[in-house]
């Protein structure tokens, strides 16, 4: 069999997202130009990889012997890049970070600064859910990862490195928007635009009423925090999220935090890499970077949104 490794890493970024668009994206390739990778694999296999049942997309019994032998193969691969990255200088080298979409509020602002401090480091930034980002931690297919809350199941290392508090949002012309000390149990009248399944917002969320014991009321679920803002602002539920993420509705009086007892859900952000890996001169200055400049950065940012008074809102 004449299978190339670019072959293989096509193959493994599709099935990572089993879907051939987000797999380009990833990849900075076009959708034709992932697709016939694959093709060309499958006509080297003689065999079919992926089976297509409607709309969904899963490995047939060849794709998944395939699968297991391309996850090691890429991870030798990775780990010799590791090495030579290791022998290189911080002023050289590349760097692979995956950080949780909620992250990607601020993490630009991150990367911008750390870019202007080591310009020769190349960096290549994933933005993608929590539950994607344990896979990549799984595949060793990352060097850094900034996320919600460390993998259970995955031996990694995880520092803490910024507050993440989740709060309720609702419209401003909300009925409970203004309402000082709203008692728990009254959400459970009100429905909610909820993140994908993959989500860690979703899942802490989740965990939150369940612990409380309020039965919430499920409205649409989105993908995108830039969707479930925009569900929130036309009435079409409240929601929970990050306060990363609505700087921009709240400066502008789009959205409102409620007072609800018993929030902010208090979380942190987490930088997180496998346990025992080979951290290069890069991987090792950007680990700094991280937690001094995020703590500095957080200073500038607001931990804790402060609710309207009925008053502001008029
Ligand atoms: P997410 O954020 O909801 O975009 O997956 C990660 C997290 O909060 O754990």
């Amino acid at each position: 069999m004449n299978i190339s490794l670019r072959q293989l890493r096509v193959f493994e970024a599709v099935v990572r997202h089993m879907n051939y668009t987000r797999a380009a994206e990833v990849l900075h390739l076009t959708q034709p130009a992932v697709s016939m990778q694959v093709r060309q694999l499958e006509e080297e296999v003689g065999l079919p990889l992926f089976e297509k049942l409607g709309r969904s997309m899963t490995l047939t019994e060849a794709g998944q012997e395939i699968y297991h032998y391309s996850q090691g193969i890429n991870r030798a691969l990775r780990e010799m890049e590791d090495v030579m990255e290791s022998l290189k200088g911080v002023n050289r080298g590349r760097l692979s970070v995956a950080v949780a979409s909620t992250v990607n509020y601020f993490a630009p602002r991150l990367l911008a600064v750390f870019h202007q401090r080591y310009p020769g480091i190349a960096l290549a930034l994933d933005v993608t859910n929590r539950e994607q980002l344990v896979r990549l931690l799984e595949a060793n297919g990352v060097d850094m990862v900034l996320m919600g809350l460390p993998p259970e199941g995955v031996d990694v290392e995880s520092e803490i490195f910024m507050d993440n508090p989740l709060v309720v949002v609702a419209p401003p012309d909300h009925s409970l928007a203004g309402v000082r000390d709203i008692p728990l149990e009254r959400l459970a009248q009100e429905v909610f635009v909820l993140r994908e399944p993959g989500s860690g917002t979703r899942q802490a969320m989740e965990r939150f009423f369940t612990e409380h014991g309020i039965p919430f009321q499920r409205g649409m679920q989105m993908t995108r925090n830039e969707a479930i803002k925009q569900a929130v602002r036309a009435g079409l539920g409240l929601s929970v999220v990050s306060v990363h993420t609505i700087e921009l509705e709240l400066a502008t009086g789009k959205l409102v935090v409620l007072d609800v007892a018993g929030f902010p859900i208090r979380r942190q952000w987490y930088l997180v890499y496998r346990h025992g890996k080979r951290l290069s001169p890069a991987a090792r200055a950007f680990r700094e970077f991280v937690l001094q400049e995020a703590r500095r950065m957080a200073g500038d940012m607001p931990s804790w949104i402060p609710v309207p008074q009925q008053a502001d809102l008029n």
